[in-house]
């Protein structure tokens, strides 16, 4: 029986092994998918039990995605260019790390029908998805991108990947067409980030990179202010859907049912 962790800290609120063991089943693929919380120093084991066949793979969240790199053999060109790794596993004894974060945030904008291109867009936060965001909005032709963050220095690094994004400070709100939420601001329902909603306008595009809550307060106002809102749900779906697909070669489908198991 095939072995696969998702591997974070915090861990617990992680619906990956719902969806992965669901297109398990589906797919009749003799294998099983579990969370597991780590320390920094606990990735190294994985790896070796991956590269001694004890682990088939591991998708790797907050806050991972860019120290398990030096552990790894090879980077696909995505993973390399974000400096971000969410699938590992094994290649002919090489231990591979790619980046579907990518995949999942494009692909929930191709399925909200948003063209960002020649698009102004303020991304709030800094964390280990941001570099994912930036990359596809990039790809897709985005004018101008803004990145703010409550630690600066953390969005100063990511200009060091991405030298033609502009540093605001945290709270400062640009003229722009997307705004997306990139930080853990909004898990709890109760959370509220501090900007000037009436100021950014209407018919504009609220994202948020959560999706549980599946309405965050961001959001909510988002909406109440006459704005094209989107959760983080597709994005999440897309991104296991890639991950699948690499470790099993087999592409699962995503439905109707698929979509209510997460909500
Ligand atoms: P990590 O930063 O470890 O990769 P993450 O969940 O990917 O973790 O990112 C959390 C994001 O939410 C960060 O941008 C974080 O800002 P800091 O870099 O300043 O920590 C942001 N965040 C979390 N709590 C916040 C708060 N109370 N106010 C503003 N931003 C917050």
């Amino acid at each position: 029986m095939k072995k696969f962790f998702v591997v974070g800290n915090p861990i617990e609120h992680s619906l990956s092994p719902k969806l992965h063991n669901y297109w398990i089943k589906k797919n009749n693929i003799k294998a099983i998918y579990e969370k597991k919380k780590i320390n920094e120093n606990e990735i190294n084991l994985l790896i070796s039990e991956i590269r001694s066949g004890k682990l088939s793979g591991i998708n790797i969240t907050v806050p991972f995605k860019k120290s398990v790199i030096e552990l790894l053999d090879e980077l696909s060109v995505e993973s390399q260019e974000t400096q971000s790794v969410n699938t590992v596993y094994l290649d002919k004894g090489r231990i591979i790390g790619c980046n579907t974060d990518i995949f999942g945030f494009e692909q929930s904008l191709i399925h909200t029908k948003y063209n960002p291109q020649k698009k102004t867009a303020l991304i709030l936060g800094a964390g280990g998805v941001v570099p994912s965001i930036i990359y596809v909005l990039k790809k897709m032709n985005i004018e101008k991108l803004f990145i703010t963050n409550r630690t600066k220095e953390k969005a100063n690094d990511l200009k060091k990947i991405f030298n033609d994004i502009e540093i605001l400070e945290w709270g400062d709100l640009p003229q722009a067409d997307i705004i997306i939420n990139a930080t853990s601001l909004g898990l709890k329902p109760e959370d509220n980030i501090n900007i000037e909603y009436n100021k950014i306008g209407r018919k504009k595009f609220f994202y948020d990179v959560i999706y549980n809550p599946s309405e965050t307060n961001f959001l909510k106002k988002g909406k109440i202010l006459g704005n094209k809102t989107e959760n983080g749900k597709m994005m999440f779906i897309y991104q296991a859907q890639k991950s699948f697909s690499i470790w099993h070669k087999k592409n699962p489908i995503i439905d109707n049912e698929v979509i209510k198991l997460l909500s």
